[in-house]
């Protein structure tokens, strides 16, 4: 399939929201860390944590290669801050209410949330990377390869272990850690099958 030329105003409205949302990542893990009550989940998420740092290093590098500011706010960008601060506003809600079970259960949908929309960005600016034609195509492929791998573990893993720990919650038989992170999943296919196999993984253990 022949490269086309993209929409470089939309592709720099995508990389100011993918810049905003690494910066809110860091600060929704640092609440969430706050709120994990299962000691394997927090050293997951301290992982994660590390890594949304990283991300957002390779953002600034990308930024810097095609000449762009950082600081630009675009109203789509204020968006994605606000959606953000909000997540973090409704950890801190459910942590003040007293119920450490719950604020963790809140964590692991906030952590969703915003894991949902920064693997969305990065599958996007992979995207004009393999189908964009122009000299920045290489430089967001690059970058890309190089998150690709973990940006599919927070999303796929947290999503397991917020369903697990809702079934825990519900008084039935969890696998924790869930099945997507013991068989180390990082495709969607991967993750439906790792979920299908949690009735397996419990007979061993019940
Ligand atoms: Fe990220
Ligand atoms: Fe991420």
């Amino acid at each position: 399939m022949a490269s086309k030329a993209y929409d470089q105003a939309q592709l720099h409205e995508l990389l100011y929201q993918a810049l905003e949302t690494e910066i809110g990542g860091a600060t929704v893990y640092e609440t969430a860390i706050e709120c994990a009550v299962n000691e394997d989940l927090r050293e997951e998420w301290q992982k994660y944590l590390d890594e949304t740092r990283n991300h957002k290093k390779i953002l600034l590098d990308v930024f810097e290669q095609l000449g762009l500011d950082p600081k630009t706010q675009t109203p789509g960008r204020q968006v994605v801050a606000h959606l953000g601060e909000s997540l973090v506003a409704a950890m801190q809600m459910a942590k003040d209410a007293g119920d450490p079970i719950a604020a963790e259960l809140v964590a692991g949908e906030c952590v969703t949330l915003a894991e949902t929309k920064d693997h969305m960005n990065w599958e996007l600016i992979g995207h004009v990377g393999q189908h964009g034609k122009g000299d920045a195509t290489q430089v967001l492929l690059e970058a890309y390869r190089s998150v690709e791998d973990e940006e599919h573990h927070h999303l796929l893993h947290t999503t397991g272990w917020t369903r697990e720990l809702w079934i825990e919650s519900l008084g039935l038989p969890a696998v924790l850690p869930p099945p997507e992170e013991v068989k180390h999943v990082d495709t969607k296919i991967g993750a439906s099958r790792a979920e299908q196999s949690r009735e397996k993984m419990l007979g061993k253990g019940h």
